[in-house]
C-alpha cells in the first residue's frame, strides 16, 4: 500500500537539532532552530511560567477535555494583547486556541480552502520554511511576492508594492507581523501604511503570522501592523504563537483569530473553523495555554512576564550588536550592519549554502542552509570564534 510513496527530505530547520546534538566538538555553536537561549546557552522555563504552573498544580482538579475553542482566559488574553483596545464589534471577531502557531496556520489554510477553491495565498520571498508546505498540505495554491534582497540585505520594498498592486482581487497575503522569519527585516510603520493602502485598494485579504510579538521592539510596538490593519480591513486572519514570547515551545500554545465582515458571517466562519479543529486534532492541549491564560489574567504576573520578555529582547539586540561589531573588526570589505537593523531571533548572515556547509563541517557552527542565523545562539564567549570562522569561510 505504501510502495508508491517517495522519500521526503528532513525539514531543513528541524534536522539541525539532531545534527548539532550528534556533534561532540566543545566549541560547536547552534544558530539553527528558533529557540531562545540565555547568556549561558540555556533555554530556561520563564520564571513567570514556573509560577503559573505551580498555581495550576495546586488548583487544577481535572484533566477532562476543555472546549473545542479552548480556554477563554487564554483566548481573550491573547486577543487583547494583539488587538489592544479597539472599537470592533465583538461579534465580528473570534479567537480559538490552537496547538501552536503551525496548527493555527494549517487550520486557517483549511478554512481558506473550504471558503474558496480558487483562492491563492501570497507569501514573502523568502518566508518561514513551513509556510508553503502548510498551504500545500491543505491544498491551497500559493505564489510569492518579492520581500528581501540578499545582495543589499534590505527589503525589496518597491518591488513588493508593485507586486501587491497586481495581485488579483480577493487573494490573501500572508505577512509576518514582526521579526520576519527568516530575515529579521520588517517594514517600518510608514511602509506598513503604504502596504495597507495598496492592499485595501486591490481588495486583498491580510493573513498575519504573529509568532514573535514582543521580541522586536515591545508588545504594543510589535502589534502596530495588526492594529493598523484592523482599522483598514473588514476581514483579517491572524495566527499567533506563544512558543517564543512565553518560551513554551514544546507545550504547543497558539491561537487563531478571524475578523469577519459582519456577525452573521462571523458565526458561520467560527462554526466551520471549529469543525476543522474537531476533525484535525479535536480539543486543544490545555497545560501551556492555561499557564498563559493565568498570567494574562493576573496583573502582577503579567508585569513580571513583560520584564522577562524585555530581558529576552534586549539580549537578542545585544548579541546582534556584538556579532556585527566582531565581524566589522575582522573584515572591512563586507557590510554586516543589516544584522543590527533586523529584529527578533533571525537574520540572514549573507553567506552562500556552500559556506554554511563549510561552517558546519570545519567549525561546528550550525545554521539553516540559506545562512539564516538564530542570534540567540550567540554569547559573549562564542562571538569571536563565530566571527573568526565566518571570516575564514568568506
Ligand atoms: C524556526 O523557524 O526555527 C522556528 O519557528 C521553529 C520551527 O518550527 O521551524
Amino acid at each position: 500500500m505504501f510502495e508508491k510513496l517517495s522519500l521526503i527530505p528532513p525539514d531543513s530547520i528541524l534536522k539541525i537539532i539532531s545534527e548539532y546534538n550528534a556533534d561532540h566538538r566543545p566549541n560547536k555553536i547552534d544558530l539553527g532552530v528558533g529557540v531562545y537561549r540565555d547568556a549561558n546557552g540555556n533555554t530556561p522555563v520563564m520564571s513567570v511560567i514556573k509560577k503559573a504552573e505551580k498555581y495550576l498544580l495546586k488548583t487544577q482538579e481535572s484533566k477532562a477535555y476543555i472546549g473545542l475553542a479552548g480556554d477563554p482566559d487564554f483566548t481573550d488574553g491573547i486577543q487583547k494583547l494583539m488587538l489592544g483596545d479597539n472599537n470592533l464589534p465583538k461579534d465580528r471577531i473570534f479567537t480559538i486556541q490552537t496547538a501552536g502557531g503551525s496548527s493555527s496556520l494549517r487550520i486557517a489554510a483549511e478554512l481558506l480552502k473550504i471558503s474558496s477553491k480558487d483562492i491563492c495565498v501570497w507569501v514573502s520571498e523568502p518566508t518561514w520554511n513551513n509556510h508553503e508546505p502548510i498551504l500545500d498540505s491543505a491544498g491551497v495554491k500559493y505564489k510569492v511576492y518579492p520581500y528581501y534582497d540578499t545582495k543589499s540585505n534590505e527589503l525589496k520594498f518597491d518591488q513588493m508594492i508593485e507586486c501587491l498592486k497586481n495581485i488579483p482581487s480577493g487573494d490573501v497575503v500572508l505577512m509576518h507581523a514582526c521579526c520576519h522569519n527568516p530575515t529579521g527585516m520588517d517594514p517600518n510603520p510608514d511602509q506598513w501604511q503604504q502596504i495597507i493602502e495598496v492592499m485595501q485598494k486591490c481588495n486583498l485579504i491580510p493573513f498575519i503570522d504573529n509568532a514573535y510579538q514582543g521580541l522586536a521592539n515591545g508588545l504594543d510596538e510589535d502589534a502596530i501592523p495588526i492594529r493598523l490593519m484592523i482599522e483598514s480591513f473588514d476581514e483579517l486572519i491572524i495566527s499567533s504563537s506563544c512558543s517564543k514570547n512565553f518560551g513554551l515551545y514544546r507545550d504547543r500554545v497558539g491561537g487563531l483569530t478571524v475578523i469577519s465582515r459582519n456577525s452573521e458571517i462571523a458565526k458561520k466562519v467560527r462554526s466551520n473553523t471549529l469543525r476543522i479543529v474537531r476533525t484535525m486534532s479535536s480539543v486543544p492541549p490545555d497545560h501551556g495555554a492555561a499557564a498563559v491564560g493565568h498570567i494574562l489574567c493576573d496583573e502582577k504576573l503579567s508585569n513580571e512576564w513583560v520584564l522577562e520578555l524585555n530581558d529576552t529582547r534586549n539580549r537578542l539586540k545585544n548579541m546582534r550588536m556584538e556579532l556585527s561589531n566582531a565581524l566589522k573588526a575582522k573584515t572591512d570589505t563586507s557590510d554586516f550592519s543589516h544584522i543590527e537593523k533586523a529584529n527578533g531571533m533571525f537574520s540572514y548572515l549573507g553567506i552562500s549554502p556552500t559556506q554554511v556547509e563549510k561552517l558546519k563541517l570545519d567549525y561546528g557552527i550550525y545554521m539553516e542552509g540559506q545562512g539564516r542565523i538564530n542570534v540567540a545562539g550567540i554569547t559573549s564567549e562564542n562571538v569571536d570564534y563565530l566571527a573568526d570562522s565566518v571570516f575564514e569561510v568568506l
